[in-house]
Order: C-alpha cells, then structure tokens, then sequence
C-alpha cells in the first residue's frame, strides 16, 4: 500500500518548497494540486471564458484535460498535450485558480487524477481539501499555515529576488482576499482536517518545518 501525505493550508504558507524537499528526502512524488487548478484557469483566461457562465464552463471543461508528468523529478503539467509548468505562476492565473476551483464541476474533473496519482505511489500532495476530501485516509495529515503578515512578506521578497516591482500592501490585501474565497466557498473549503497535525511555521526556517514533517512521517511508518 503506498503512503500519503496531505499537506494544505493557505496561499504563501510555504507548501511547496516544504513539500518538495520532504518528498526529496523520502523519496516519494511531490503532487502540486494548485498546479492543477492554474492549467484550468489558465485554458479559461486564454479562451476568455467566464467561469460564472455554468454553460460556458462545462463546455470548456469538456474540451481540456490536465496531465501530470515528472521531467528530473520536478512536476510537469500538461494541458491537452501542451507543457504549460512554465505559464501558471502569476498572480492572474493564481486568483482565477481560486474563483474557478470554487466550482463543483471544475474539483470533479481533478478528482481522479489526484486520487490514482496517490493510490500508486508514495505522495506528498499538497492542496487546500487533501485531507478533508481527496485523501481522507491518509497515513499523515499536515495543515501548513502561517501569519498573513508573514506570508506576505515570504511572497514579496520572493519577487523582490526575481527581480519584479511589487508592494507589500498589496501582496497582503491579494492574499487575505484569496483566503477568504478558498475558506468560505461551498465545496470543500480549506479547513484544518480533524486529524490533521497543526504546524504553524510563522517563526520556523523552511529547514525546521521540513525536519518536524520528516519526523512526523517516520513516526508513523515502518520507515527507517
Ligand atoms: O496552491 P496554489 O496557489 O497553486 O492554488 C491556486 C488556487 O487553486 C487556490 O487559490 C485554490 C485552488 N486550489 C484548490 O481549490 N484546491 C486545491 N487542492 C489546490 C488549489
């Protein structure tokens, strides 16, 4: 049986550089499922489809398909065949992610993926309903969150160092914004899963939080 690990929490709070070097030290797939939900939003903006138009978005929904893949261990998302890892980072592709996932048709068509991905292998997926929805039996639940001023400040210095102009106030007004929706939508909100181990990583080094989930995983397997 392979073992799962879900880590979610809100936008910023570190998920995936914490969950990619975990899955590095144990050796398992790191799954990004927000990865997921940006190849959707980014086929919605590229096609300037409104995801309010339950009609428009169905039809859109029936003409795409999402593929993961991995290229030197590093996820690889596929949009009908087209390798788009590259396009889905940005701060429009992000909120539209948020608006579009709140749609039940939008979570159903990702549902299978993510389930087969994790019933097959050893995974570390990250997300904001992995241990409430997706992977409801998994062998370790982590709910990875930290201050909003916090995580601002992580996400403004990241663009800072990218070379990118950006203010702070911003980051942090887009960030509480996209909270908000991801807590409060209908279908499978993001919330801490009753099992879920609580690591708040405000005042934690990325090094710290990767050794407690690392400590965390080996507690609960046979691992060695
Ligand atoms: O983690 P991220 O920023 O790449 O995610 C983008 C958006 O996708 C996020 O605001 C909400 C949505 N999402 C989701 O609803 N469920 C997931 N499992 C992962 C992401």
């Amino acid at each position: 049986m392979s073992f799962n690990v879900a880590i979610d929490g809100p936008a910023g709070a570190g998920k995936s550089t914490i969950a990619k070097k975990v899955a590095k030290e144990l050796g398992f797939i790191y799954v990004d499922t927000g990865a997921m939900y940006r190849a959707i939003a980014l086929y919605l903006l590229r096609n300037d489809i409104d995801c309010e138009n339950e009609k428009q978005l169905e039809e859109a929904l029936a003409h795409l398909e999402v593929a993961i893949s991995y290229a030197d261990g590093e996820q690889q998302v596929l949009l009908n065949g087209e390798n788009i890892t590259g396009c889905i980072r940005t701060e429009e592709v992000g909120q539209m992610a948020s608006r579009s996932s709140a749609k039940p048709i939008v979570r159903a068509k990702l549902l299978e993926l993510q389930r087969s991905m994790a019933a097959a292998n050893d995974v570390l997926m990250d997300g904001r309903d992995i241990g409430t929805q997706i992977l409801p039996d998994a062998q370790l639940k982590v709910y990875l969150t930290a201050s909003t001023g916090a995580r601002a400040k992580r996400r403004y210095l990241e663009l800072r160092e990218k070379g990118q102009e950006c203010s702070l106030e911003e980051i942090e007004r887009e960030m509480e914004e996209r909270d908000y929706r991801d807590m409060n939508r209908e279908t499978a909100p993001l919330r801490q899963a009753e099992d879920a181990v609580l690591v708040d990583s405000s005042d934690m080094t990325i090094q710290e939080v990767v050794d407690r989930i690392v400590e965390l995983v080996k507690e609960r397997s046979v691992w060695k």
